[in-house]
């Protein structure tokens, strides 16, 4: 194993059946993690992009089974950010330095193309480099986005097998989502994806096909998480994912894709303390501090512990700033392109 993730390093690629064993036992995670950490030097040095991530509506009309803001849950609080919140989020995201805002929400046909292409450009005007990550559009709404300034797109898959994606997503098809993905890398977005880790019934050889889609796709960004319960929906009472099983899932794909954007994500750290700088260790090179503002960033609960606490942009992003630091890394001070 240490031969194969050594050419790995050269390489980067690593066959199914090595992926499905380095996923399936515990006693390469070191040799794995390392690879990865190496890697992600080799080619992001030491610098870690921060993204002021801004949730602005929790209303979605989808139905997915392990989302805590999906549309059967009746017990949270629904909320919109109007325009003028989303930019006063944005304003002060800028004044701390940040280059790069990700616009995040339910599938809320409220914000129709229009109204997000005025948002778009207003975010523009700040000189921004504006993601998107709302949901599954037509072609056309994808491409009126890009058209209004828009630079990249996250849109996980969440899960490659066909059958265990039908069963967590009803009345959804993973060959829509597909068209999609496939839609925004030609629309020339940055395309970002990604999976859950760790839902029921999920396989070590579905996540080793998950990883080889991502280079397969040829994505920008990856971004994962472990897969947490969340209350109120029909896997509240299923075990939830690993955060190691998702830090290797996250090492696999810095070897397979060495130069993309690998967020810490904050399902990381809802599993543990120090799960942002854990994964800072394993291969990611990004953070994305929620900006959303006091009254929001404890509403948009996918999962439980994904927010504890309810602070300003300002404290999220000097928090941010503040696990870079300790994690011996640097701030970005780019917009923090894949090919910069
Ligand atoms: N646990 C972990 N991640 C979740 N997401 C949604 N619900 C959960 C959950 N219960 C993730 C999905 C989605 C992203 C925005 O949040 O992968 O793409």
């Amino acid at each position: 194993m240490k031969n194969k993730l050594e050419k790995a390093i050269l390489t980067h690629n690593l066959d199914e059946e090595t992926i499905i064993e380095l996923l399936s036992t515990g006693i390469y995670d070191d040799l794995l993690f390392k690879a990865a950490d190496f890697v992600r030097k080799q080619y992001k040095d030491d610098i870690v992009h921060i993204r002021g991530l801004i949730e602005f509506s929790n209303i979605c009309k989808q139905n997915c089974k392990y989302c805590g803001i999906r549309r059967d849950c009746k017990n949270i609080d629904r909320y919109r950010l109007d325009k003028e919140q989303i930019l006063s989020a944005a304003h002060q995201a800028v004044l701390k330095g940040i280059k790069t805002v990700v616009l995040q929400s339910g599938e809320d046909a409220y914000f129709t193309t229009d109204k997000m292409a005025e948002i778009i450009s207003a975010l523009k005007n700040l000189d921004l480099a504006v993601t998107l990550s709302i949901g599954e559009k037509s072609t056309e709404e994808y491409r009126a986005l890009k058209e209004a300034g828009a630079d990249r797109y996250l849109l996980r898959i969440e899960t490659t097998d066909r059958t265990l994606y039908e069963k967590m997503h009803p009345n959804m098809s993973i060959d829509n989502r597909l068209r999609c993905l496939r839609d925004l890398k030609k629309l020339g977005y940055e395309t970002g994806t990604g999976c859950l880790v760790g839902l029921p019934g999920q396989s070590p050889e579905s996540l080793a096909r998950d990883i080889l889609f991502f280079k397969e796709l040829d994505a920008d960004m990856v971004g994962l998480g472990p897969f947490i319960p969340a209350p109120e929906t029909p896997l509240a009472g299923e075990k939830g994912g690993s955060l190691e099983l998702a830090l290797k899932v996250m090492a696999l794909t810095r070897l397979l894709l060495p130069d993309i954007n690998i967020p810490a994500t904050t399902a990381m750290e809802a599993l543990h303390p120090q799960g942002r700088t854990l994964a800072l260790n394993c291969g990611a090179n990004v953070v994305m501090p929620n900006i959303s503002g006091c009254n929001y960033s404890n509403k948009y609960a996918l999962y439980p512990g994904k927010s504890r606490l309810t602070v300003s942009p300002v404290q999220t992003i000097d928090y941010a700033e503040k696990i870079i630091q300790n994690a011996g890394r640097k701030t970005g001070t780019t917009k923090g392109f894949r090919n910069e």
